[in-house]
C-alpha cells in the first residue's frame, strides 16, 4: 500500500492533480486504497492530451461541404423495389442479419431516473417499456422470416447491472436469451476547466460513458465482433434506444446495401425545420460526414434549393447499417472525440461535496457517425418521419413521450387500415 501510495502521489504531482492528494489525506483506508488503484490505472497522459487538444479548439470550421443524394423509395420502379426487398429478405431469412441497440446514454434530458430502455411509454393498445417495444418488433420479424435475430445491447458501466436485472425480471420479454448479448461501452474521466480530474461522492474518479461512437471498440473488446463472425452474420443494424418507430430490420435498406456492394448505409428523413435537433448527412472535403445540430452554422442549416427543400436537410436518425467487414475495420480504429461542457457534482480538495449549479467539467465523447468517414461510399435511403422516427429525448414538448406516442399510434393505425 505504501509504495502504491507513493507511486500514486508521484503520478498526481506529475500530471498536476495535487487536489487529489488532499482528498486522499482525508478519507478512510478502504476508500483510499480504491482511489489509489484507480489513479494507478488511469492513463493521465492520454486524457490530458485530449483536454489540451480539444479545450483550446476554436470553433469547428464547417466548410467545403456538399449535400449527399438520398435514394427515395417512391422513385424506385416496382422491379427495382422488389429486387432490393427480396435481396434483403433473403439475408434476414438466411440468418445473416443482427441488431445492435445503443443504450449506454444517460438520458439526462428525459429526466428519468434509470436506463432509458426501462422507461415505459403509454402506447396503444398497452403501455410498453422501450426495450419491450424493440423486443416485440424483433419477435414480429423473427416470426415472419422464421429466424431468431441476434440482439446485441450496448450498456455502460453506469447502467449495465440495472439493464441486465431488468431483462431478467421481465424474462427477456420472451426473447430467446441465448440470442441476446450485453456489452459495456468504455468510460472516460471528466476534467474541470483547469484540466483536473473530478472525484465523486464515493471517492472514485468521476467518469462518464465515452459516447455512442464507443460502440465499435467496445464490440471489439467484448468479443461481439467475433460473435458476429462466428455466426456468419453479414449485416448489423445499429439503432438507438429512444426511437419507438425504429424499423429493426428493413429489407429494403439491407437489399440496397447488398446490391450496391457497399459497406455502410443509413436511413434518413427530411428535417422538419432548420432548427430540428438532428445531425445532417453530407460530405465535407469529399468525405462522408454528419454535421451535428450543435455544430451546424445557421445560414447553412437554413439554405434551401430551387424546390424550397433544405439543402442540408437529410437527417441522421440513428438508423445505421454496417457490414460485418466494416465493423471489423472500425473495431480497431480510434474515432475522434468531441468535447462538451456540462454540470457534474464532485468532492472538492477540502473533502466537501459540491453540487454544480453551472457547467463545470468537460466530457469527451466519440460519435457513431464519425465512422462514416472511413468509407468511400454510403447508401442513404430516405424514409418517412411518420413511419421511421418517433424519438423520445425530452420530458415535455418536442421529441417527448407524448409526441412519440402520437406518431407511434398513428402509424400503427395506418398500417391496419
Ligand atoms: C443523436 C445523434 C444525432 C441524431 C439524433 C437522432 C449523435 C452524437 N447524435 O443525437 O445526429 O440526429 O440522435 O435521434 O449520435 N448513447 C450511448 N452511449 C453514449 C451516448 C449515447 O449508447 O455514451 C446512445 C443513447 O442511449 C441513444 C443514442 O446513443 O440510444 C443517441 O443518444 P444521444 O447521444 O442522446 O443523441 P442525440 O443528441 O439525441
Amino acid at each position: 500500500m505504501n509504495t502504491k501510495y507513493e507511486e500514486a502521489i508521484k503520478k498526481l504531482e506529475k500530471y498536476n492533480q495535487k487536489h487529489v492528494i488532499n482528498i486522499l489525506e482525508t478519507i478512510e483506508e478502504n476508500k483510499k486504497e480504491n482511489l489509489i488503484n484507480q489513479i494507478l490505472d488511469l492513463n493521465f497522459e492520454s486524457i490530458i492530451n485530449l483536454y489540451e487538444e480539444l479545450s483550446n479548439k476554436k470553433e469547428i470550421k464547417i466548410d467545403n461541404i456538399e449535400p449527399i443524394k438520398a435514394i427515395k423509395k417512391e422513385q424506385l420502379d416496382d422491379k427495382e423495389l422488389n429486387k432490393y426487398i427480396k435481396l434483403g429478405e433473403d439475408i434476414i431469412k438466411s440468418n445473416k442479419f443482427a441488431l445492435a441497440t445503443m443504450s449506454g446514454g444517460q438520458g439526462t434530458r428525459l429526466g428519468f431516473n434509470g436506463p432509458k430502455g426501462t422507461f415505459k411509454v403509454n402506447i396503444e393498445p398497452k403501455p410498453k417499456y422501450l426495450f419491450e417495444i424493440l423486443a416485440d418488433s424483433l419477435k414480429e420479424i423473427n416470426k415472419k422470416y422464421n429466424v431468431t435475430i441476434p440482439w446485441y445491447i450496448m450498456t455502460s458501466e453506469e447502467n449495465n447491472d440495472s439493464i441486465e436485472d431488468f431483462f431478467n425480471k421481465n424474462n427477456y420479454f420472451d426473447y430467446d436469451k441465448s440470442y441476446v448479448k450485453f456489452f459495456k461501452q468504455g468510460n472516460l474521466p471528466l476534467l474541470s476547466k483547469e484540466g483536473k480530474i473530478l472525484i465523486d461522492e464515493n471517492y472514485n474518479i468521476k467518469q462518464a460513458a465515452d459516447g455512442n461512437g464507443g460502440i465499435f471498440s467496445s464490440m471489439y473488446k467484448n468479443g461481439i465482433i467475433d460473435d458476429i463472425k462466428n455466426r456468419d452474420i453479414k449485416w448489423v443494424f445499429i439503432g438507438s434506444i429512444d426511437n419507438i418507430l425504429l424499423k429493426v430490420a428493413d429489407p429494403l435498406l439491407i437489399g440496397i446495401s447488398e446490391s450496391k456492394g457497399i459497406q455502410i448505409a443509413t436511413k434518413s428523413i427530411p428535417k422538419n425545420s432548420p432548427q430540428e435537433k438532428v445531425g445532417a448527412i453530407c460530405k465535407q472535403n469529399g468525405s462522408i460526414k454528419v454535421i451535428e445540430y450543435s455544430e451546424m452554422p445557421k445560414e447553412i442549416a437554413e439554405a434551401r434549393d430551387e424546390n424550397n427543400e433544405l439543402i442540408y436537410g437529410e437527417s441522421h436518425i440513428m438508423c445505421n447499417l454496417f457490414s460485418s467487414e466494416a465493423l471489423q475495420k472500425l473495431g480497431k480504429e480510434k474515432l475522434p472525440y468531441h468535447i462538451a461542457f456540462k454540470k457534474y457534482n464532485y468532492i472538492d480538495e477540502n473533502g466537501k461535496f459540491v453540487v454544480a449549479e453551472n457547467p463545470n467539467a468537460y466530457k469527451f465523447e466519440s460519435f457513431i457517425f464519425d465512422s462514416f468517414t472511413y468509407f468511400n461510399d454510403i447508401a442513404v435511403l430516405r424514409g418517412k418521419r411518420e413511419e421511421d422516427f418517433a424519438p423520445i429525448k425530452n420530458k415535455e414538448g418536442v421529441d417527448s413521450p407524448s409526441t412519440a406516442v402520437e406518431l407511434y399510434n398513428n402509424y400503427k393505425k395506418s398500417i391496419i387500415n
